[in-house]
């Protein structure tokens, strides 16, 4: 089966679908590790209690960011992974690892991409008065979440929405939209051309919705 890396900082729910979703056998794939950042990321606890191999490359021991990705791509290229998952994994990458890694590096980010890259969205949208909100499963390029979007789900915002709220919403979102992703791309259906994401033969121009 396809080998798959999966970096996380923090909770790891995200990766824990995918996980579940490869033991249900809807996601043909195996996570062979599990690297986090952070060492006390709840995501390493999550990964033991599956059985998963977890390692931690903690930035806070490296000089730089270029020093730190190196070190991480080391450790991820020991691994020969098919396809890297970015499951909550809170650090701005260096170019050179986002161009190591293209076309078999996806992300998922709490928002409508193009709207609202960066941190914060769930607030952010609030304060706009926005009506739906979601979130993007995308290839990773260069731009800071710019990269080709291949699935979106949306949640309605209500006028009581708290950015709490709206984060347990759009997670519930979240954790159908990776495995489904990660599912296409290790079947062989979905992969980057270009600046384009393909499936099944078909440019994404419009990505597909949950
Ligand atoms: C998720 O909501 C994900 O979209 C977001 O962090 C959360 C991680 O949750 N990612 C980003 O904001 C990326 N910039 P998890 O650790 O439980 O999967």
């Amino acid at each position: 089966p396809p080998r798959i890396v999966v970096l996380v900082s923090g909770e790891g729910s995200n990766f824990e679908a995918i996980a579940e979703a490869i033991e249900r056998g809807d996601v043909v794939g195996r996570i062979v590790a599990v690297i986090s950042n952070r060492p006390q990321a709840r995501a390493l606890a999550r990964a033991g209690r599956h059985g998963l191999p977890t390692e931690v490359v903690d930035h806070t021991a490296y000089s730089g960011r270029e020093a730190f990705d190196t070190a991480l791509a080391m450790r991820i290229d020991a691994h020969g992974p098919d396809l890297v998952v970015l499951a909550g994994f809170m650090r701005i990458l260096t170019p050179s690892f986002v161009d190591h890694y293209l076309g078999r590096m996806l992300n998922i980010h709490p928002s409508l991409l193009p709207a609202y890259p960066g941190l914060d969205t769930h607030a952010r949208v609030l304060a706009d008065g926005m009506a739906r909100h979601g979130a993007s499963v995308h290839f990773v390029t260069r731009e800071l979440d710019g990269g080709p979007v291949v699935l979106q789900g949306a949640v309605r915002i209500g006028i009581d929405d708290t950015p709490a709220r709206l984060a347990k919403r759009v997670q519930v979102i979240e954790h159908r939209l990776y495995p489904q992703a990660v599912a296409w791309f290790t079947s062989g259906r979905l992969h980057l051309s270009g600046h384009r994401a393909i499936l099944d033969g078909i440019p994404l121009d419009t990505p597909r919705q949950l």
